[in-house]
């Protein structure tokens, strides 16, 4: 939610901050705005809504030579996508300007205390309110920028990642954090810093994380950080493992396609070094100082949002099958509300791909006070969320840049297989011929993936024949619903199309009745266990005029000769059905919102890391 960019160095500031928030776009991109110093140490602050791009056309006759810089580029909390409410904000005097991630909750209350006082504010944004309200502090008390800053956040509740520059402080950047992230990438003599380490992999492999509470005060050649109370801290550089091509399209036309092509690579990544099916093993490094918990836990909840949830679901099926423990799986922005029961007995998984998930982080914070043990499954390292878990494991799927999740599902779906088959073997629930006989099918799930890719061109046709659909409605059994569910959110949110996820039995509670001739039904109908259950829900539709896709298991003609459609995926256990069956639905809404022309790496309203809840 918002990217944030900030360069101080001896290089010209504006192509890299312009660079970064191209990489960052896929975390907000409603509006985006730069702030530079010109050649007399004037603050200029260009924005405008839109693009990135919009603001390059905007910007391209002017002179941006400065060598301290930094960018933003928007998605809209408080006021709608308009140039005046695009960051950067700049106090009354223009002496000062910021960017900013998150929200600051109580900007009402201080915004009447500076509107009391004749500040003016040009927005409706809560930005705007902690820049004026450093202003306010240095005027009132006389402080240096430094210290006005530590005041007005100590003053602010809420979350923030922020940059501010000054005119009167023409070779600083500060840098704060609390609950939104932000990476500061050290180089010799030069400095950048990001919501994340996409825009300052190709710069510098050295970077520090920031801390909740830390800031950070940047020079070319000096960086101090303290906290909020004014402790100095000791920052702690770490290497960046993201390569750079990571970050590009690398020939596909959008970084969804891209990623989705990725997966038997991505599913191969999650799966390295961690089974070893002759033996009938299981080791997941992150976890192995749990095996005691793990043996004893009465009751594991599974919290997260969207594609996450969906692999929570599938996750339940896996745990309570194979580890016959009890689990639940809750939205964390429900959970975190609702005063619920956790004993220091429960184990909470918190799954998240950007690690940042606003309501997610929150769930884990309430989990953590009543003492549960909290595992993550995360896919951007050193995120937040792998950083308030007690242990973990990281997905490795690599960056995903697609705001619709695909890859990150996947490899989320594969990491509680692994975690199901772990616990199972913690708790002796799971015989080792079973478990080489499991491991050694789920090895072959990455080549699986490879073949079920090659539906691409059949399901372009199905996408054809579907493309101006009003609705659409996904149908599953078991470990198959979360599938039905994950493709309905893929067609509505990239496509636009009204689509529902419902388990196929609940089909005649309900939803039938809106079965008719315009209306597409996708099934999950892969040979497993409640296949004939599946088949008579199929006929139901039928007997209504419906239009029935099936993805089917390779060799089926029973559905066959029902279905308008079917699509082909290579027999494998029940188990990991979800892995193969939910590529050609990614594959199917990918193609349908192209063909609809929609922008499927960037879908309106939507955002990649959603850091405000
Ligand atoms: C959908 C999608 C979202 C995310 C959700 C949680 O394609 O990407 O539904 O799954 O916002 O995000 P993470 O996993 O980053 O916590």
């Amino acid at each position: 939610m918002c990217g944030i960019v900030g360069y101080i160095g001896f290089r010209d500031a504006y192509p890299i901050v312009i660079k970064g928030l191209h990489r960052l776009e896929y975390r907000g991109y409603d509006s985006a705005g730069v702030a530079l110093l010109n050649k007399d140490e004037e603050l200029k602050v260009y924005k405008k809504a839109g693009k990135v791009s919009d603001l390059e056309n905007f910007v391209k006759d002017i002179d941006t030579s400065s060598t301290i810089g930094m960018g933003h580029t928007r998605w809209a909390t408080h006021g709608a996508p308009s140039d005046r409410n695009s960051h950067p904000h700049s106090s009354g005097d223009r002496k000062l300007t910021i960017i900013h991630n998150g929200i600051i909750e109580n900007y009402n209350s201080i915004k009447e205390a500076l509107l009391a006082k004749g500040h003016v504010f040009l927005s409706d944004t809560d930005t705007e309110v902690l820049i004026h309200l450093v202003e306010d502090i240095q005027h009132e008390t006389g402080l240096e920028l430094r210290e006005a800053v530590r005041v007005a956040l100590n003053r602010v509740i809420g979350a923030y990642a922020i940059v501010i520059m000054s005119a009167d402080e023409p070779n600083e950047l500060i840098a704060a954090r609390k609950g939104s992230p932000m990476v500061i990438g050290v180089g010799k003599g030069e400095y950048f810093i990001a919501s994340d380490a996409t825009p300052i992999v190709e710069y510098t492999k050295n970077v520090i994380y920031l801390n909740d509470n830390e800031i950070a005060y940047i020079r070319r050649d000096d960086l101090l950080i303290k906290n909020i109370d004014n402790t100095v801290q000791t920052p702690y550089i770490q290497k960046l493992e993201l390569q750079l091509e990571m970050l590009e399209k690398g020939g596909y036309d959008h970084f969804m396609l891209k990623e989705i092509y990725e997966q038997p690579r991505s599913v191969r990544d999650c799966l390295r070094g961690r089974i070893y099916p002759q033996q009938g093993k299981v080791q997941l490094g992150g976890i192995k100082e749990y095996v005691e918990k793990l043996k004893n836990v009465d009751r594991i909840i599974i919290v997260a949002c969207g594609t996450s949830w969906h692999a929570g679901l599938v996750g339940e099926y896996l745990i309570e099958e194979y580890a016959r423990v009890p689990v639940e799986v809750e939205y964390a922005s429900e959970f975190r509300y609702r005063n619920p029961i956790i004993t220091e007995k429960d184990l909470v998984i918190a799954i998240s791909q950007s690690g940042e998930t606003a309501d997610t982080m929150a769930a884990i914070e309430l989990a953590k006070e009543k003492g549960a043990t909290i595992f993550g499954i995360c896919n951007v390292v050193g995120a937040s969320i792998p950083r308030l878990t007690h242990a973990g494991v990281y997905t490795h799927a690599g960056p995903e840049i697609g705001v619709a999740s695909t890859k990150a599902f996947t490899a989320q779906v594969t990491a509680l297989t692994l975690m199901a088959f772990y616990i199972a073997q913690q708790r002796g629930t799971i015989t080792q011929s079973k478990l080489i006989e499991y491991l050694t099918e789920l090895n072959e799930i990455p080549t699986l993936i490879e073949k079920t890719l090659k539906t691409n061109d059949h399901v372009k046709v199905i996408a054809d024949k579907f493309k101006d659909s009003t609705n659409c409605l996904f149908l599953g059994r078991g470990s198959s619903f979360p599938v039905a569910l994950e493709g309905a959110l893929k067609l509505k949110e990239i496509s636009y199309i009204h689509a529902e996820g419902y388990p196929a039995a609940e089909m005649k509670h309900g939803p039938i009745a809106l079965i008719d001739e315009d209306m597409p039904v996708v099934f999950i109908a892969t040979k497993n266990s409640s296949y004939e259950k599946v088949i008579s829900n199929i006929q139901e539709v039928r007997a209504r005029g419906g239009h029935v896709i099936a993805i089917v298991s390779e060799g089926d003609t029973t559905v066959k000769n029902m279905a308008d459609f079917v699509i082909e995926i290579p027999q494998t256990a029940e188990a990991f059905v979800p892995l193969l069956a939910t590529i050609p639905l990614q594959l199917l809404s990918y193609h349908i919102a192209v063909m609809r022309g929609c922008n499927v790496d960037q879908p309106r309203n939507l955002a990649k890391s959603v850091t405000v809840e």
